[in-house]
């Protein structure tokens, strides 16, 4: 056990300052960064590099997992949804309803992640299905099957719905499954970005490769 902060860890004054000696002749490096240092929220592997190139390293390890949020009432959770969708590397988030969404939480992590936008539930599900991949429906919903005892499918995608109304009639008629989290509480739901926290780490450890891990 070491008490040096991780790779994923950033302390108060994150970042590395200007590269020190002589500059290094890499595609992947950004001259601004170089010269000035680099402060973004990105693991260290991906320290002084463009955008470019770490979308790119990513999309080579990218899972096979969608994850789709509906947004007819403009939810603030969007943002906690994609950071966590870039961190597990997740394909593609989809944002089904309105196209403006409230990006501070998301801590600029969405220029890293892949973005779709779908008019209406109808048009993410035949997305889904052009892709080949199995629709799960992700609520405690009478019906639900617990995510703590199925196996997700390995191409999915996950489907979450907004605070208030849940997820869609139309979202739920489309899934081939739909899979709840076992509550022990008073509450009656717990928290949308929590809940899709929850059930794509789920399918990390059910499908992930914790080799490629950081
Ligand atoms: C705050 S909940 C919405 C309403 C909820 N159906 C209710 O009865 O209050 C917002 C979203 O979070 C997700 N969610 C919240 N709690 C969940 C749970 N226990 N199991 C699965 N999904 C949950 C679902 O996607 C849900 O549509």
């Amino acid at each position: 056990m070491t008490d040096e902060p991780g790779p994923t860890e950033w302390g108060e004054n994150p970042g590395v300052g200007p590269w020190p000696g002589s500059l290094p002749e890499d595609a992947r490096y950004d001259p601004d960064l170089l010269r000035d240092g680099d402060t973004r929220n990105v693991v260290d592997a991906y320290r002084y590099w463009n955008r470019e190139a770490i979308i790119a390293d990513i999309d080579a390890r990218r899972h096979p997992l969608h994850i789709a949020i509906e947004n007819f009432g403009n939810d603030a959770n969007i943002g906690g949804v994609v950071r966590t969708a870039n961190a597990f590397a997740v394909h593609t988030v989809h944002i089904v309803g309105r196209r403006r969404w409230n990006r501070r939480g998301a801590m600029v992590t969405d220029r890293y992640q892949r973005l779709r936008h779908h008019d209406s539930t109808a048009a993410l599900l035949d997305a889904a299905a052009a892709d080949g991949l199995t629709v799960v429906a992700v609520d405690n919903v009478p019906g639900a099957k617990r995510i703590e005892e199925v196996t997700l499918p390995r191409e999915a995608l996950l489907i979450f719905g907004q605070e208030g109304p849940g997820i869609t009639d139309d979202a739920r008629a489309g899934a081939a499954l739909t899979v709840s989290i076992a509550q022990f509480g008073s509450t009656r739901s717990i928290n949308a970005a929590v809940a899709a926290g929850i059930a794509m780490h789920t399918w990390i450890r059910q499908h992930a490769d914790l080799d490629l891990a950081w």
